[in-house]
């Protein structure tokens, strides 16, 4: 047993991931590629990570631009960078201390950020006010969404604090919970409706919490991880009546609200919801919204920043919120600067308007094509069937698994959809998730498929997915 171990119990707990299991094992077969070693394949295709520029996604020029010359003023006079991008930067330093990126920053994040952010929002929302005082910027929405949850959290044995959590979810949720302190209230999402959030399901898990936990919060992903559902507004309006109704705070990770490609489907915030539904609920429904940096547009995860607003947030909570919020006393500053870009962007007329227009377009419609082409090529597949993504980043198709395969990932000790992916990556050389890390039941088995590669990346992808999965049919019939 390592110190580490013998020291903190908690981590004793834990176990490798299904998800580090087959990333080690990515890493080890492409190493054994660059060694020489003969494989049917020439590299592995990664179609796991929901990192848009680790999937091959180029940066938003510019994004790049500005930050390159608050980096390096010098810039400021280089005339081979757009005059737009480089009045953009002079701004911007001038509003961090000592007009310099390796500043500290206020602890709530730029003034002029945080000021920007609320003006996109109140944009957004088609007027609904938003104001800079609740909004927070930390390195990352996930970040601010553990700090939530711990004000949420407290209470032993029945009195614990518990967190509706959708089912399937966002592989990173549950161990973030659990550290957060909280007590997990899964509820299902109703797969048979294109994964949709269903009333029935959350009065279900809120009456099997009873006695076991007081819960005190719902968390919503919409755009949905993994599932790509986007809900419409009387799906939304049921959840905030539901919150109301049971005094629940909504935590609401909004991150892939820029990519809902389904068409006449729109994305609606919920803060928008609220607040359009009046002021039963306007002024007393706790909300906290997030985006982040990292979407699948900006797709700037490396920068870390991310927002949350806070609604209807006690003072007296709001002020330990920033303390807690602010614990690292400044999120990076390029980050923070990245996000002003990301909320207010080049517009028409500007030198580099169309540049970037052309770049976001360019991703939205790989998203879009990559989603069409997997849901039909793998409801094609027999054994396998999968629900329209309508936004987000992932593909999460059901998987018909074969007896034979289930018995001999029992012999292993696996988790058979863990199985079919090592033998995924051994015999193709394709990474995609396992179901089994985004929370599903008992024989009831899925795939996470990212849909940000370049679209001849996933081709080939799909291509020996196909290939696999047909091989895989004819070695355990049905
Ligand atoms: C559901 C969800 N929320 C948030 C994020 C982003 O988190 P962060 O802003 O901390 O990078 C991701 C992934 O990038 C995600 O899948």
């Amino acid at each position: 047993m390592s110190s580490l171990q013998q020291v903190n119990p908690r981590v004793r707990g834990i176990r490798a991931s299904p998800h580090r299991f087959l990333q080690r094992l990515s890493a080890d077969i492409q190493r054994h590629i660059t060694q020489g070693v003969q494989k049917p394949f020439q590299e592995v295709i990664d179609i796991s990570s929901g990192d848009p520029q680790y999937a091959g996604m180029k940066p938003i020029s510019f994004v790049r631009q500005v930050l390159a010359v608050c980096l390096l003023p010098d810039l400021l006079h280089d005339e081979n960078l757009p005059l737009d991008a480089r009045l953009r930067a002079q701004r911007l330093l001038q509003c961090c201390d000592g007009e310099s990126v390796g500043s500290y920053t206020a602890s709530a994040g730029l003034c002029l950020v945080q000021q920007t952010i609320a003006e996109f929002i109140t944009r957004r929302d088609a007027g609904v006010p938003s104001y800079s005082s609740n909004i927070y910027i930390p390195s990352g929405s996930q970040r601010a969404l553990m700090v939530v949850i711990k004000l949420l959290a407290r209470g032993d044995g029945e009195m614990r604090t518990g967190v509706l959590m959708p089912l399937p979810c966002p592989h990173t949720l549950p161990m973030l919970l659990d550290e957060a302190g909280v007590k997990l209230v899964p509820y299902h999402l109703r797969e048979d409706r294109g994964w949709a959030v269903d009333l029935d399901e959350l009065k279900a898990a809120l009456k099997m919490a009873g006695g076991r936990c007081e819960p005190r919060a719902i968390y919503i992903s919409n755009p949905g991880n993994p599932t790509g559902h986007v809900q419409d507004r009387n799906s939304i309006e049921k959840v905030i009546q539901f919150a109301e109704d049971e005094r629940l705070f909504l935590l609401v990770d909004e991150v892939y609200q820029d990519s809902v490609f389904e068409q006449d489907r729109e994305f609606i915030s919920y803060k928008r919801v609220l607040f359009e539904m009046g002021p039963e609920y306007s002024e007393t429904v706790e909300l906290a919204s997030f985006h982040s940096l990292s979407n699948s547009i900006m797709g700037e995860c490396g920068l870390r920043a991310g927002y949350v607003e806070l609604v209807n947030v006690d003072p007296a909570v709001m002020l330990f919120a920033e303390t807690l919020l602010c614990i690292d006393i400044s999120t990076p500053v390029t980050g923070q600067l990245a996000l002003e870009l990301m909320v207010n962007p080049p517009k028409l007329g500007d030198l580099s308007y169309n540049t970037y227009m052309q770049e976001v377009l360019f991703n939205q419609a790989t998203l879009t094509e990559n989603a069409q082409r997997l849901w039909e090529s793998l409801n094609g597949l027999p054994g396998m069937s999968c629900q329209p993504a309508m936004g987000g980043i992932y593909v999460y198709p059901r998987l018909n698994m074969p007896p034979g395969m289930v018995d001999q990932a029992e012999m292993l000790g696996m988790e058979p959809d863990v199985l079919y992916c090592q033998r995924l990556l051994e015999e193709e050389g394709v990474l995609v998730g396992a179901g089994c890390e985004n929370g599903q039941e008992d024989r009831n088995y899925h795939l996470r498929l990212c849909v940000l590669v370049p679209s001849p990346t996933l081709q080939e992808a799909v291509k020996r997915l196909t290939s696999f999965h047909l091989r895989l049919l004819a070695r355990f019939p049905q």
